[in-house]
């Protein structure tokens, strides 16, 4: 699972964590690694930004017969989800609000795992009419039972200033509207981004190549081209 001997940028899984049709998330998670592109480090080439749309895995409900951190997976669809997640070095997780919390896909796509998650860094955005907050707040919970270690900043979109309405039906609730975040959105999911670079440069990486350094992380502070 975390054996993964890669070389290479330093690979930010972005995670999409809704599925359903005509979601926002689509949006605000292409808006989010068109940002994440723009970040130094992955200008550079240190460090690289890959979608994982939790619509595409097409998880079942959790049906391992045993917890995960034992690691002792039966499922194909476990294999390849696990060879997905173990193959990032740090994560930003894109989630909506659903009844004040992350949605059943997102949870459940995190319980399928332990190992792959433990001991790397993730940011956090959230949307929902409120900006999503509450479910950053349960997220940042669930992942520390997991062993992610979340950054203190995190961006949050609310729906009715992020998004434009202008041209939609009023009585259509499934409009999507158009994404239209400020540029201090932007200023805070790279800063997030940075802060993910840098917890990541401090934590030890066992199973990352030697050849990124002494820690088998990029370093952190006097690294330009990650945390500039
Ligand atoms: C099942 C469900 C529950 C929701 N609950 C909340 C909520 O508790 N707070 C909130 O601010 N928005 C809530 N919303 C609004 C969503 O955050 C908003 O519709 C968002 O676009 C959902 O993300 P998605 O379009 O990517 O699915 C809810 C939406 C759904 C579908």
């Amino acid at each position: 699972m975390r054996t993964t001997q890669r070389t290479g940028p330093f690979r930010i899984g972005l995670i999409v964590g809704s599925t359903r049709p005509g979601r926002r998330g689509a949006a605000v998670a292409g808006w989010a690694a068109q940002v994440c592109s723009r970040h130094p480090a992955v200008r550079a080439g240190s460090a690289e930004i890959e979608v994982i749309d939790l619509a595409e895995q097409a998880l079942p409900l959790l049906d391992e017969p045993v917890p995960a951190m034992f690691g002792d997976y039966r499922q194909p669809h476990t294999r390849r989800w696990s060879a997905v997640v173990a193959a990032c070095d740090a994560f930003v997780f894109v989630t909506p609000e659903y009844n004040h919390s992350v949605p059943a896909a997102l949870k459940n796509a995190v319980d399928y795992l332990y190992a792959e998650w433990n001991d790397k860094v993730a940011g956090l955005l959230g949307y929902g009419v409120q900006g999503g907050v509450r479910a950053t707040d349960h997220l940042r919970l669930v992942l520390t039972e997991v062993r992610v270690a979340v950054v203190p900043t995190q961006v949050s979109v609310p729906i009715f200033t992020d998004f434009d309405f202008s041209g939609s039906d009023p009585g259509d609730p499934t409009a999507p509207g158009v994404l239209t975040p400020g540029e201090e959105r932007e200023a805070s999911l790279s800063a997030m981004l940075t802060e993910v670079l840098t917890w990541s440069a401090a934590l030890p990486a066992p199973w990352r190549s030697a050849d990124r350094g002494p820690a088998g992380r990029p370093a952190a502070e006097g690294s330009p081209e990650l945390v500039a």
